[in-house]
């Protein structure tokens, strides 16, 4: 028997314990994914509403045209992030992700909180971007005369910092309720079905935004770019250097869905050479479009202007009748583009749930796939019902904070987990190393707390709440029922 690590929270899951799960074949998910498959899977989950809706609200609100350097910043912050979590993906190609990578090293009351975490960036992640794919749908039906109802396009809540939540009169976002519940359904028939249609909604996004960054380039108007960084507000995070910290606090929330990549491992062909090329490789081709496309934006139409559900619409618009072919291509790429995060986003979680529940952190019910599919339908239709509950209610701001802040932390914890490992077991084989360790994790630790730290603080707060909520269901279920505890216990 392999021998266990620590003792109960502490305890760490043997990483051949973790290679043997991955290899079993009977029962577990099939191996369909190529390294494009992965490139396109990561360009799926990346470009969204980060891109799409919330470098305009950033703009508007926090960083002005120097919203291009939060984009550096993030960057910065996810490419340390990615470098780490390319190293475990390719070391450890089973589900679950960073909580795999954390039961590995730091233990198990870490890797609960970073799973616990994931919750935020996938199940909340995909709610953000169904509010983001309403807002384009909405305006574009408007082009077409149909004017959906306000009250069924908008949420219901709102939060501000003076006032708190308050009812806006709306009754319900629908068309993102409905996205969502779309995408779980086909969630549920399988994964080789959504990996094609994910790869002609990667197409149409990629293609829409080297046609706005080509096209409107000629009608950017510079005095849109001055002053680059607006002058600071009287609050920390509007405007000035705070500014772009805050912004790039919020437009993190772009750069988030390589790491959905690393989930699927167990899907993957030849996960250690592939997950590193999947990982990097959409990350990188993600930032230079970024960059890109949020100097067109701010060049076109002034940042003031930009605090819409539509901002690549408003940019377009804003070019004048040179560009007005362009609209209707740009809403719909964005259209589907947005489609295809949130299927992304939506797979990732059950699949971080299932290999919770293997672990006995999570009940059985979670790990049971369908007999027919090989998909994790059950926990698929729990996170597809509860994220249409979100996208129904809550503003894209709001979740899009919490997305960030949530997804920041785990980073933290696998940037930890490499410096620790590399520590604890040098000669482990790793098919592909982390360049420059310790400097490269220590500086994403570094520079994810960072950005955390740009976050409001009411984030903070809502942050804080939910650990706490985490951490009763761990002691109440998780530590009763780990596999791994147990077993270390009848060890002893
Ligand atoms: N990165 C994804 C987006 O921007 C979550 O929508």
């Amino acid at each position: 028997m392999t021998k266990l690590h620590g003792m109960g929270s502490l305890t760490r899951k043997p990483i051949e314990s973790i290679l043997e799960e991955a290899g079993k074949s009977d029962g577990t998910l099939k191996r369909v994914l190529g390294p494009w498959h992965l490139v396109a899977l990561g360009i799926g989950a990346i470009i969204g509403s980060g891109i799409f809706v919330l470098t305009g609200q950033a703009a508007a609100q926090y960083a002005g045209p120097s919203i291009t350097l939060s984009f550096v910043l993030a960057a910065f912050a996810s490419g340390l992030a990615g470098l780490c979590y390319a190293e475990f993906a390719a070391m450890l190609p089973i589900s679950g992700s960073a909580y795999t990578y954390a039961y590995a090293t730091l233990g198990e009351l870490l890797a609960w909180i970073i799973g616990w975490d994931l919750i935020l960036e996938y199940l909340f992640g995909a709610s953000a971007v169904a509010v983001g794919w309403s807002g384009y749908v909405t305006s574009f039906l408007k082009d077409f005369g149909l004017h959906l109802p306000a009250a069924f396009t908008g949420p219901p809540l709102q939060y501000a910092a003076d006032t708190g939540f308050q009812a806006t009169g709306n009754i319900i976002n629908l068309p993102a309720v409905l996205i969502v519940l779309l995408m779980t359904s086909f969630l549920v028939v399988g994964i080789q079905e959504s990996a094609w249609l994910n790869n002609v909604a990667v197409v149409s996004k990629v293609a829409v935004i080297l046609a706005f960054i080509a096209f409107g380039y000629g009608y950017v108007n510079p005095e849109n770019w001055t002053p680059f960084i607006p002058p600071e507000g009287d609050n920390f995070g509007e405007f000035g250097y705070g500014g772009i910290l805050r912004g790039a606090g919020v437009i993190f929330f772009a750069y988030i869905g390589f790491d959905a990549v690393s989930t699927t491992a167990q899907e993957a062909k030849n996960p250690q050479k592939d997950m590193p090329v999947g990982i990097l490789g959409s990350l990188v081709v993600c930032t230079i479009l970024y960059m890109l496309v949020s100097l067109v934006l701010t060049g076109l139409v002034h940042y003031t202007q930009l605090n819409v559900p539509d901002p690549i619409a408003v940019g377009v618009n804003a070019a004048g009748e040179g560009l007005h072919w362009l609209r209707f291509p740009i809403k719909l790429g964005a259209i589907a583009g947005l489609s295809s995060v949130i299927l992304v986003l939506l797979m990732g979680q059950p699949r971080v749930f299932f290999a919770m529940a293997v672990d006995g952190l999570l009940p059985k019910v979670f790990s049971q796939l369908h007999p027919r599919f090989k998909t994790p339908h059950i926990t698929t239709a729990v996170t597809g019902g509860v994220a249409a509950v979100l996208a129904g209610s809550l503003p894209i701001g709001l979740l899009g904070e919490m997305v960030s802040i949530g997804t920041l932390l785990a980073f933290v914890l696998v940037c930890a987990g490499i410096l620790i490992l590399r520590y604890r077991e040098p000669e482990r084989e790793r098919p592909f190393k982390c360049p420059l360790v310790p400097i490269i994790p220590a500086g994403g630790i570094l520079a994810c707390f960072y950005l955390m730290y740009g976050l409001p603080w009411h984030t903070w707060e809502r942050l804080i709440a939910w650990m706490i909520i985490g951490f009763i269901i761990y002691f109440a279920y998780g530590k009763k029922h780990s596999k791994w505890s147990r077993q270390e216990s009848s060890e002893n």
